[in-house]
């Protein structure tokens, strides 16, 4: 490795389960054929890295998903980021013993990696991965809209966004937003602005069920014609299954229904995504469990996305950011905000950490 890139870093660590430690003597990985090496900028939270965490991770290995950064060195067959290039994007953090962010280095394929547009801040920057990913894996591989295009027409009809301040719910907002497709949302009151903001045509408050039921039905005329449930649960299934209009359709889920869930309706057919098969490589998710097989379909949708989407003229340009928060300490106080998470203090913000300039 050359002179300016030590042989060891620090990293945050899952010890075991539920123990997180911040090692100072990690080796810091090398970049395989395919791959490059990010120096890390800032990192950015999801509630997938204190579950990780507390329950599915593997000991060893690193946490952290969301990353911004400068790549500064490139493993061989690498056609396209060189050192210096400024990236940003995901990685499975929590289940490698190289491969998570919450590191001052990561390694990460070239083909799932975003260049940053020159208009983006590090910090913003660093909110484009868990969370972007999985909006774009919704709206464009799982509903099957198209990208913006003058030629292509899309879908029409209301789409719902079960969680509009999640982060992934933002995300999905704004996407559904550049296609010219009409969304309501679910939020809490005080979130009813910022959502607006990131393209939600009208919001309702999920707290009362029927009401925003109601509510839902009389805004789009008859129901929506497809969705995505953020958050879960029998009480949210409840509203955003109930949401459809009478010809039914895709409700896109980021966790597991329960059979009383999938019991609602049988002409809205519930589809749970995760953002890990767009890597395309089969992986231990839920310890005891068989592995996941690997997702060709995904990793060649995801690569061709991210080719879209990184660059001055890539579909980041046309996306917020998720607002961000930016906290203190760096890799060291990253677990006060896994207890922010844990404690549902987070709403419509984005936790970000600066781990090196
Ligand atoms: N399958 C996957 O690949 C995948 C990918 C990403 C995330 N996820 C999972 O998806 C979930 C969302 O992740 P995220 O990072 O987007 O969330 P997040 O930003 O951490 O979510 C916080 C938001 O949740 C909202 N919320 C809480 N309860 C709600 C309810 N009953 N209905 C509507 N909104 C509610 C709050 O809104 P208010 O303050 O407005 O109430 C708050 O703004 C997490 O469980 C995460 O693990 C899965």
């Amino acid at each position: 490795m050359s002179a300016e890139i030590p042989e060891t870093m620090r990293a945050l660590v899952i010890e075991q389960l539920k123990k997180p430690e911040v090692q100072s003597d990690r080796p810091v990985p090398k970049p395989q054929a395919g791959e490059v090496l990010v120096k890390v900028a800032h990192v950015a939270l999801n509630p997938t890295d204190w579950k990780h965490l507390d329950y599915v991770g593997a000991p060893n290995s690193i946490i952290g998903c969301d990353y911004s950064g400068n790549v500064v060195a490139v493993g061989s067959d690498v056609s396209k980021l060189k050192v210096g290039d400024r990236v940003c994007g995901v990685v499975h953090g929590g289940k490698f013993p190289d491969k998570g962010s919450f590191a001052e280095y990561l390694v990460t394929r070239e083909d799932t990696t975003f260049v940053i547009p020159t208009s983006l801040s590090d910090a913003d920057s660093a909110t484009y991965g868990v969370g972007f990913g999985t909006a774009a894996m919704t709206v464009f591989h799982d509903q099957g809209y198209s990208y913006p295009s003058a030629e292509k027409e899309q879908k029409q009809g209301w789409f719902l966004v079960s969680g509009g301040s999640t982060s992934v719910g933002l995300f999905t907002l704004s996407f559904l937003r550049l296609l010219g497709i009409k969304s309501i949302a679910t939020a809490s009151p005080h979130s009813f602005d910022l959502v607006k903001s990131y393209g939600a045509d009208h919001v309702v408050d999920y707290h009362d069920k029927d009401a925003a039921i109601a509510e839902i039905h009389k805004v789009t005329g008859g129901g929506v014609v497809g969705g995505l449930e953020c958050v879960a649960g029998d009480e949210n299934f409840d509203i955003s299954v109930r949401a459809f209009g009478e010809k039914g359709g895709l409700l896109t889920c980021l966790l597991p229904p329960s059979d009383k869930a999938k019991a609602i309706r049988e002409d809205v057919r519930i589809n749970n995504i995760l953002l890990y098969t767009a890597f395309g490589k089969s992986f231990e998710f839920l310890p005891g469990k068989p592995p996941l097989p690997a997702m060709p379909k995904d990793n060649a949708w995801f690569t061709d996305f991210v080719k879209r989407a990184g660059g001055d003229s890539g579909l980041m340009t046309k996306i917020k950011s998720n607002p961000v928060d930016l906290q203190s300490g760096g890799l060291d106080k990253i677990t006060n905000g896994f207890d922010m998470m844990r404690q549902n203090k987070i709403s419509g913000q984005k936790l970000v950490y600066k781990v090196s300039a």
